[in-house]
């Protein structure tokens, strides 16, 4: 056994083996300190990602590349440290495309559980939308550059049985990416293949024909959270006592969706029925008034903008509304309208209207016409146009969470969401 250090965590001494890992040994204490390309066989760690960071005798370090020793004084659970290492995470959403709906790993993705664990609703960042290839080329494996977080972890672990390298590093800077080998690539067996899309931390590495495991509620990440701080919240009571409730003003609205978010409201299910003891519903798909016909309390957006339609429409809700929820992903950074951010508008409406194998032969014209609302150049996400009060992620947020937050919004009623609640892939 090795030499005992003495440590301190967030000012608890602890008696640790030295040199062992700062992560391991953090968690084993119940000290949650998030990791992405901390990986159990690879020593040295890389380093790469900086989750981890934490406040190491005073200074920013990452902690996954920590040796215990004694005197080490760490530092993880400030309000600056948590919000510095859910800033970098944010990064990774707002500079890959990451539409985790269709992603083959979703569920069992470090990166999207990353996301759940550390709270993360919006990213504070722009999305780059970045217009990276797939790479179909090698025999077993495709490789989605636009969720890879260049942590390094497959070109490091992943070779043959001849010792050779399958992926490396490509280029530089903002256009680094992962190169695949494809005659090194073709030598992996298939388990290897395998166990090279479960290294990746991300859907990037993802086996042909290997795609989607398991189902929902059997994947990796559904059930539990890996914190061991993480306190299961125990059930709130749904009922309000109905005499004492004054009734509240709600409008709702679908920009650029599909309508999910509203189908997902419905839902609720006989729920609906104390909701109409509850709400009055004023602007919305919902009862079909085209006008507000009074101030509300709360409006819902979901979906997000498209043409100038949608921005006169949101600024109506800002101008209406005392506090605005955006419900979704669409409504939150874009969704899946935005994927033709990636495509200048000229050559998408060239595309849906001229070129596109089911248009009809021989049309010459993109439809306009002046009481047509007009395309904006890109789809802008709500918070772009207008002051949005509160996000509920999802794609659509279950219908349960959605009623518990806006009832916490409009009565401030406690409530609290299961674990297994607020995923929403
Ligand atoms: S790689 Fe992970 S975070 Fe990215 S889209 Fe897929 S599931 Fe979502
Ligand atoms: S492909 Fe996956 S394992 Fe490789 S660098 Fe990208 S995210 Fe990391
Ligand atoms: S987990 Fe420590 S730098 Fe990535």
């Amino acid at each position: 056994m090795g030499k005992h250090v003495n440590i301190t965590i967030d000012g608890r001494n602890i008696l640790a083996d030295e040199g062992r890992n700062l992560v391991d040994v953090a968690t084993e204490n119940g000290f949650f300190i998030p990791s992405l390309c901390y990986f159990e066989n690879i020593d040295p760690p890389l380093g790469t990602c900086r989750t981890c960071t934490c406040k190491i005798n005073g200074k920013f370090t990452p902690a996954c590349t920590e040796k215990v020793r004694e005197g080490l004084a760490v530092e993880v659970n400030s309000a600056e440290l948590k919000d510095m290492r859910k800033g970098i995470v944010e990064m990774m959403f707002a500079e890959g495309n990451h539409i985790c709906p269709s992603c083959e790993k979703s569920g069992n993705c470090d990166l999207q559980h990353m996301g759940y664990e550390l709270g993360i609703a919006i990213s504070r960042f722009p999305h780059l939308f970045k217009n990276r290839l797939i790479d179909y080329g090698a025999k077993r494996m495709v490789m989605e550059h636009n969720r890879c977080i260049k942590c390094l972890r497959c070109v490091v672990e992943v070779e043959n049985d001849d010792g050779k390298k399958v992926f490396s590093y490509q280029n530089r800077g903002n256009e680094t990416h992962v190169g695949v080998d494809y005659e090194e690539e073709k030598k992996l067996t298939r388990d290897q293949a395998i166990q090279a899309m479960n290294i990746c931390p991300t859907g990037a590495i993802i086996v042909r024909g290997e795609s989607v495991g398991k189902p929902f509620g059997e994947r990796k990440f559904d059930e539990d959270s890996i914190r061991p701080d993480y306190v299961k919240p125990v059930k709130s009571d749904n009922n309000i006592d109905l005499s004492n409730v004054e009734k509240k003003r709600v409008a709702t609205v679908s920009l650029a969706g599909c309508f999910g978010c509203h189908m997902s409201m419905l839902d609720v299910d006989t729920e609906i029925l104390d909701l109409v003891e509850l709400i009055t519903f004023d602007k919305s798909p919902l009862t079909d008034f085209k006008k507000f016909t009074q101030r509300c309390d709360v409006g819902i957006i979901e979906g997000s903008v498209c043409n100038e339609e949608n921005v006169e429409t949101l600024r109506t809700f800002r101008e209406q509304c005392d506090l605005l929820v955006a419900v979704g992903e669409c409504a939150i950074w874009g969704g899946l309208p935005s994927l033709r951010n990636t495509i200048p508008l000229g050559e998408c409406l060239e595309e849906a209207f001229l070129n596109c194998v089911t248009n009809e032969q021989g049309n010459t014209t993109i439809p306009y016409h002046k009481h047509l609302p007009k395309m904006l150049d890109r789809i802008y996400e709500c918070r772009e146009v207008v002051k949005i009060d509160y996000f509920i992620p999802g794609c659509p947020p279950d219908a349960q969470h959605i009623w518990k937050a806006v009832k916490n919004l409009l009565w401030n009623e406690n409530y609290s969401i299961l674990y297994s609640e607020f995923k929403y892939d």
